[in-house]
């Protein structure tokens, strides 16, 4: 493996990026969740147990590997505490994470002013946050209106921000109908956040710098998918940073020519939460057995995940944006008892064939192109190798490989850290 790689969604969000981390991270010093907060859903299951993972970075049950939260995420200290109870509560050490000074924190006028957001628009225009006030923590980052957890080292500087920034916030809360923020209020959550992270919270980049010089294995752990980058995605059924390898370079202090692998984590069919176009979405009988068999609920909010085919219109695009170097494909059990399954290799858009992603205006018109390729039939969750699998499970992959234009290097065939065929 490389010294720097940077783990990243090909699709929507959900592809199986923490069981990727989970796995790689064995073997890595340094794992850094780059951009996001609590709002992702990252499912690792191994020798500990099974786990949802939000904020914390999936490299957290290595004991010898540093967990960052990088400088290009959100952070809400209670829900962090409430992970980090109900991981340490399965017998996990977590000594080993850490916390960049520049991460911004996520108030609770921010979860607020998210669901007041949602629920000012209509059903159709809705985005499907998943409420925990990322567009809004984001929002306040860039209007360089936002706290951040460095500032938990010097309570005195926090409280002059609040002073300053409450009277704007205040009237944004109003407009929705909401209670005014308390300054008293929030300086109490500060201190209680000072006083159980002000150790945890430190400027990374010596640490990331040192690793990197001394040759040491780092993971760069990516949230969501590029579909919902906030450039590149389905704008507006974005979140609202940058999932993709250009992200991870920006949030995790790590320049784009020092990462040195770009894996692109993808199913080998397509699943969507939240709103937005969605071009294979399956409304018939496959749709629910894709959801049921590959058990697509929401790993944060619960919600049943939009299912359909695999794109490989969407994961081409993936691979130009991210500029990926292999692919993981996950999820390849999923399919074993599909008699047909079929691959979405463009799309008709007012009567005109499309061979690349167009814009989201255009996303919402578009219907797919199928090519239909014969099941294999039978059980691969005991594969272990590249010659373990049914010829045509082999095709269907050299396929998406052959679309997307970028080798596989990993196979996955159930949700267990050793479910994974590691390609020569
Ligand atoms: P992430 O957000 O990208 O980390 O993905 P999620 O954890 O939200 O969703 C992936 C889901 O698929 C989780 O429930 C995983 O346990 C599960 N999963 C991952 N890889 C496989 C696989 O190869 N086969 C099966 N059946 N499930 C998998
Ligand atoms: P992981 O990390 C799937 C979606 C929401 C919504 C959009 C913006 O498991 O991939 P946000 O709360 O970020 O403002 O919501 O992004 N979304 C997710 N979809 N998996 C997630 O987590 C998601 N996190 C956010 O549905 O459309
Ligand atoms: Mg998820």
């Amino acid at each position: 493996m490389s010294n720097v790689v940077s783990i990243v969604g090909a699709q929507w969000g959900d592809e199986g990026k923490g069981r990727m981390i989970d796995y790689l991270a064995q073997s890595s010093q340094v794992v850094i969740r780059f951009q996001g907060g609590d709002n992702a859903g990252h499912t690792v299951i191994n020798d500990k147990g099974k786990f949802a993972l939000h904020i914390i970075p999936s490299g957290i049950f290595n004991p010898d590997t540093m967990n960052i939260v990088g400088a290009g995420t959100v952070v809400n200290f209670d829900t962090m505490s409430e992970e980090l109870a109900s991981i340490t509560k399965k017998g996990v050490e977590v000594d080993n994470l850490f916390i960049d000074v520049r991460a911004h924190l996520i108030m609770p006028y921010h979860r607020l002013l998210d669901g007041a957001q949602e629920r000012s628009k209509s059903e159709k225009a809705q985005i499907g946050t998943t409420g925990r006030g990322i567009g809004p923590c984001y929002s306040d980052k860039a209007t360089r209106s936002g706290l951040r957890a460095g500032d938990l080292h010097d309570l005195e500087f926090a409280r002059t921000r609040l002073e300053m920034l409450l009277p704007q916030k205040n009237r944004e809360l109003a407009f929705y109908g909401l209670p005014e923020a308390d300054i008293e209020e929030l300086m109490a959550l500060l201190e209680k956040w000072a006083a159980a992270y002000r150790d945890k919270i430190i400027d990374t980049l010596p640490v990331v710098r040192d690793a990197y010089e001394t040759g040491q294995k780092i993971l760069l752990e990516g949230q969501l998918g590029v579909m919902r980058d906030l450039d590149w995605g389905i704008y507006p059924y974005t979140t609202s940073s940058s999932p993709t390898s250009g992200g991870a370079a920006v949030g995790s202090g790590l320049g784009p020519r020092r990462i040195d692998e770009i894996i692109g984590v993808t199913k080998v069919y397509s699943t969507s939460v939240g709103g937005g176009p969605f071009m294979t979405e399956l409304f018939d009988e496959d749709g629910e057995k894709l959801r049921s068999i590959g058990k697509e609920f929401g790993a944060t909010t619960g919600r049943p995940r939009r299912c359909g085919w695999f794109d490989a219109v969407a994961t081409e695009f993936s691979c130009w944006i991210n500029g990926f170097t292999a692919l993981a494909l996950t999820k390849l059990d999923v399919l074993d008892t599909f008699e047909t399954i079929k691959i979405c290799t463009g799309y008709m858009i007012g009567g005109e064939y499309y061979n690349h992603l167009p814009e989201t205006a255009l996303q919402e018109l578009a219907k797919p192109v199928y090519e239909e390729h014969k099941g294999w039939m039978s059980d691969t969750t005991g594969a272990r190798s590249w010659d373990d699998l049914p010829k045509e499970a082999q095709a269907y992959c050299r396929r998406i490989e052959e679309l997307v234009g970028c080798p596989i290097k990993y196979i996955s065939v159930g949700p267990e850290r050793d479910q994974i065929i590691i390609m020569d």
